[in-house]
């Protein structure tokens, strides 16, 4: 169906219709995605999926500081038609973006990380699959080819962990992303709501019989030795049979460590303030990170992205990609892996508007250039 509103007639009487975004799709925005995700789930899980730590402070800010990003917006820049495609980790991206990883997502929808993998290929992007997925990380990958990255958790005994990344590159996974969990999250809302998943980290399908040794989830939670310093983790960075992306920086200093014990990508990220509240958002830490990093270190940025514009302003401050993790969550409730799918869609859509009106050509012309400082006070002249 066209519509006329927003048509004009030529001379020679062609009807000239701007109608690219008009959709005839379930959801034409991420706002109707996210109410009708909110709509299929019972308040418990909706808290679980949106919840951060403490009062929440860093999960709003991780957001807020987006919206104090503002644009340099250029005459007259001859830019041609924007493409969103980019190349990161050598991965053939049709934008910037990757699924985050998100643990007990049948919570969400039965198809869960098998259907967050099929949205990833048919939209073309690529997928980061958790430890603490509820199918198993074989089942993910054999779902569909781009399940690439593989989270798991550096604790516990070395040769348990690298028995894993073993068998995630066994499984066709190409790059671990390793984290660090120091200790239990103070949820207010899941301690509110007595909150515990079906699929419970205790009752992990990554471990037990035939899987991989349940002595490192069983640290996790009983927490009887110290946790692995920097020495430990560049160990196993060595050891590994898969490069390693770690996840969690939020300073030069972390940046620099990460690098130091052979890290091959930065993946910054406060886990969308879902670990400790009252830190810097990730975008405000991500300059920092950038210029320790130098120029040619790939990074990832997650935490707070909700629109297509929050891509181009990482991007701008220095990120190569974005990760996305409730939203992703968000789409996989609303409508499983069409839910997804069109969560990336509609991503895509709004990043390669913003592109035109930057005067970007592509992703890789985003630089400090687009941004512009707020005076603190408006003045005259
Ligand atoms: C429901 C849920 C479960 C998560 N579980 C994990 C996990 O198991 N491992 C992990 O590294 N990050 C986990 N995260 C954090 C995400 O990977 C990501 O860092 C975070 O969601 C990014 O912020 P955003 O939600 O604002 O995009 C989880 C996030 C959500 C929303």
């Amino acid at each position: 169906m066209t519509s006329t509103m927003d048509s004009t007639v030529t001379s020679n009487g062609t009807a000239i219709a701007d109608d690219r975004f008009r959709s005839e799709a379930r959801f034409t925005t991420l706002r109707a995605l996210r109410e009708h995700a909110e709509h299929q789930l019972s308040e418990a899980v909706w808290n679980y999926l949106w919840t951060g730590t403490g009062d929440e402070t860093t999960a709003d800010r991780n957001v807020a500081k987006f919206d104090e990003v503002l644009w340099e917006v250029p005459l007259f820049a001859g830019v041609s038609n924007p493409t969103t495609n980019t190349n990161v980790f050598g991965i053939e991206l049709a934008l910037p973006l990757f699924t985050a990883p998100f643990g007990q997502e049948t919570e969400f929808h039965s198809g869960g990380h098998l259907a967050v993998g099929r949205a990833a290929q048919e939209a073309g992007i690529a997928q980061m699959v958790p430890v603490a997925a509820a199918y198993s990380m074989e089942e993910i990958a054999g779902a569909s080819d781009r399940a690439l990255f593989f989270q798991m958790t550096l604790v516990g005994k070395l040769e348990h962990t690298l028995a894993m990344a073993q068998r995630a590159k066994d499984a066709g996974y190409q790059y671990l992303i390793a984290t660090y969990s120091p200790i239990r999250q103070w949820r207010e809302r899941l301690i509110h709501d007595k909150f515990s998943p079906r699929n419970s980290s205790v009752h992990n399908v990554n471990f037990g019989p035939g899987k991989s040794d349940p002595a490192p989830l069983q640290e996790l939670i009983n927490f009887t030795e110290p946790r692995w310093t920097w020495a430990e983790a560049a160990e196993f960075i060595r050891r590994s049979p898969l490069p390693v992306v770690v996840k969690g920086i939020s300073s030069a200093r972390d940046a620099t460590a990460a690098l130091d014990a052979g890290a091959v990508g930065l993946y910054v990220s406060n886990y969308g303030g879902r670990t400790i509240d009252r830190t810097l958002s990730a975008i405000e830490t991500l300059p920092e990170v950038r210029k320790a990093a130098g120029p040619d270190v790939p990074i990832v940025l997650d935490s707070g992205i909700r629109r297509g514009s929050d891509i181009a302003a990482a991007l701008a401050l220095g990120a190569n990609a974005v990760a996305i993790g409730r939203l992703t969550a968000v789409g996989l409730a609303a409508d499983g892996e069409a839910g997804v799918l069109r969560t990336i869609e509609l991503l895509r859509d709004e990043l390669w508007t913003t592109l035109g009106h930057l005067g970007c050509s592509s992703v890789a012309d985003l630089g400090p250039d687009a941004i512009r400082q707020a005076p603190n006070v408006p003045t005259a002249g």
